[in-house]
């Protein structure tokens, strides 16, 4: 039987090339969506026609008690699509950003940033821990920005510092069951992300790009072939690690 891969946010940007990529490597994939379903169907059926078995569901991680709503539906999901079978691999990647400097920030855009990017991770993966096989492992997506400062990010690159300390702890709590968990921290990467900052800023874009020893900002798909990697045997010692995937920016 093949291996399940979830993967949030897989309806576009790096989600999207993530599941692809863990496709081609043989597993069935489950993605989720937030505002765009028919995105989400697309990459579906990119899926399928590689000859996986794929499917999407909708969660909102700004609402935290949508959590237990999303993972009964999931279940549910398995119960009936994927013949009773267990998770294998959940790639916790759902994001937004914006740069905001700490003088304006508010209590809601914390709260906004706090349960998307870590109060989410850490609830959602409790929750589906139990409805994944023993041996299989965890990506938690966080950023380059953890090593680096942009100014306007603090509250953006504190949560996601926060989901690294995570990682750790999952690594070591259920290493028990052979789970796996590791960080893959991208560099800047031209998507949607941020209001497509780099995409619709030339001058930014040219700044990161000359911050970067290859010359270059990041592509979709200099990341998913990554986490596809730590989504199979071949990555079976790589456990609890920050793996950064942005050419070697600010080094
Ligand atoms: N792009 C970069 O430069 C960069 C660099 C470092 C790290 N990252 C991280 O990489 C991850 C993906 O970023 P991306 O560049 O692919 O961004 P993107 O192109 O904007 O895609 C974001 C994805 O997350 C989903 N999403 C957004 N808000 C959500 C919410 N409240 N609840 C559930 N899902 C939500 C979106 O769903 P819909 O499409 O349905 O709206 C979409 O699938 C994020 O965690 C981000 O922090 C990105």
């Amino acid at each position: 039987m093949s291996k399940i891969a979830i993967i949030t946010g897989g309806s576009r940007g790096l989600g999207k090339d993530m599941a692809l990529a863990i496709a081609r490597k043989g597993l069935d994939v489950i993605i989720t969506y937030n505002t765009l379903p028919n995105a989400a169907q697309e990459v579906v059926a990119e899926i399928e026609q590689l000859g996986r078995k794929a499917t999407t569901i909708p969660i909102n991680l700004l609402k935290i008690n949508s959590i237990d709503v999303f993972v009964a539906a999931l279940s549910e999901v398995l119960a009936t699509k994927f013949e009773g079978r267990k998770l294998d691999f959940l790639v916790n990647n759902a994001g937004m950003g914006g740069s905001i400097p700490m003088e304006t920030a508010t209590e809601e855009q914390f709260d906004e940033f706090l349960n998307v990017h870590f109060k989410g991770v850490y609830f959602l993966t409790q929750k589906l821990l139990p409805l994944m096989n023993d041996g299989g492992g965890i990506v938690n997506i966080s950023t380059g920005t953890t090593r680096f400062v942009n100014p306007g990010y603090s509250l953006y690159a504190s949560m996601k510092g926060a989901i690294e300390v995570l990682t750790r702890y999952i690594a070591k709590e259920y290493g028990s069951r052979g789970i796996r968990a590791n960080v893959v921290a991208p560099g800047p990467i031209e998507t949607d992300f941020n209001n497509a900052a780099i995409r619709n800023n030339p001058m930014l874009k040219e700044r990161l790009a000359g911050l970067t020893p290859l010359g270059r900002v990041g592509n979709a798909d200099d990341v998913g072939g990554v986490v596809a990697f730590l989504c199979t045997d071949d990555a079976k010692w790589v456990n609890g690690q920050r793996i950064e995937v942005s050419g070697g920016i600010n080094i």
